[in-house]
């Protein structure tokens, strides 16, 4: 399958947690962070969330110009089966195209475009790799959120995997890394490291999927 390049990208207490319980917006990057995620940004294609991070944090998923002066705004991809995306989400707003994936209905207003992908109950994630590359989007950034990560790894559709981790506990009931239920050794996804360094407070680990090597 032609597929873009995937990187997830997300931001960890040191218990696994990137977000509360409460899902109330939770700031775990630093500044140091904050200016390498909006260059990776600025590197890709498109980014990609789920709805359950647009309700929770409302991102912009735009590239500030504080940290990268000719700030060219990838495309931003939803994953919204059932047409949840508030419309005063700060994704609908004209400051960068939005592409919206659901299982129930298409159309196109201004900068948002609604697509089907999918007969399903959720998106079909393989099917939009493929809708994607076609579109040109050859390096795709994953920001989350919990189950999004899950399925993009469960289903082997990632190349590389970045996590800032902050040095928090925010404890059990709060999304975690890996929003996917296991229940035995088969459900289990190997990683292997490729580097790890220091980032202000905290510490970014780079990994890899160990099936690519
Ligand atoms: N720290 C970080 O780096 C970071 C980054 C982003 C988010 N977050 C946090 O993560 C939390 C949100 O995570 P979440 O797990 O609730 O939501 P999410 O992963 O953002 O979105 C999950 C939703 O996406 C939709 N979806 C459609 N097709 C899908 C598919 N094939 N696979 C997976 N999902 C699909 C589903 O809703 P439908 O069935 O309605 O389509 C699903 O419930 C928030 O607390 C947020 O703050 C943290």
């Amino acid at each position: 399958m032609r597929r873009p390049y995937v990187i997830i990208n997300c931001a960890s207490s040191l218990d696994g947690r990137i977000g509360l319980a409460d899902r109330r917006p939770l700031k775990i990057s630093n500044e140091e962070d904050m200016e390498r995620v909006h260059k990776l940004r600025n590197e890709c294609d498109a980014i990609l969330v789920g709805i359950g991070t647009v309700l929770a944090d409302n991102p912009k998923l735009t590239v500030k110009k504080k940290y990268v002066e000719d700030a060219k705004n990838p495309l931003r991809v939803i994953l919204d089966s059932h047409f949840r995306t508030p419309e005063d989400a700060e994704v609908m707003r004209g400051n960068a195209k939005t592409l919206i994936v659901t299982t129930s209905t298409e159309f196109r207003k201004g900068n948002v475009e609604v697509i089907k992908c999918g007969d399903g109950e959720r998106v079909d994630l393989e099917k939009l790799m493929g809708i994607l590359y076609e579109r040109g989007i050859k390096k795709l950034m994953v920001e989350g959120g919990s189950e999004v990560i899950g399925e993009f790894l469960k289903k082997g559709l990632v190349d590389e995997m970045l996590i800032f981790y902050a040095p928090i506990f925010v404890g059990e009931g709060a999304p975690s890394i890996f929003g996917i239920k296991g229940s035995g050794i088969e459900d289990i996804i190997r990683m292997k490291i490729r580097d790890i360094r220091r980032l202000g407070d905290g510490y970014l680990l780079h990994l890899i999927p160990e099936r690519k090597l």
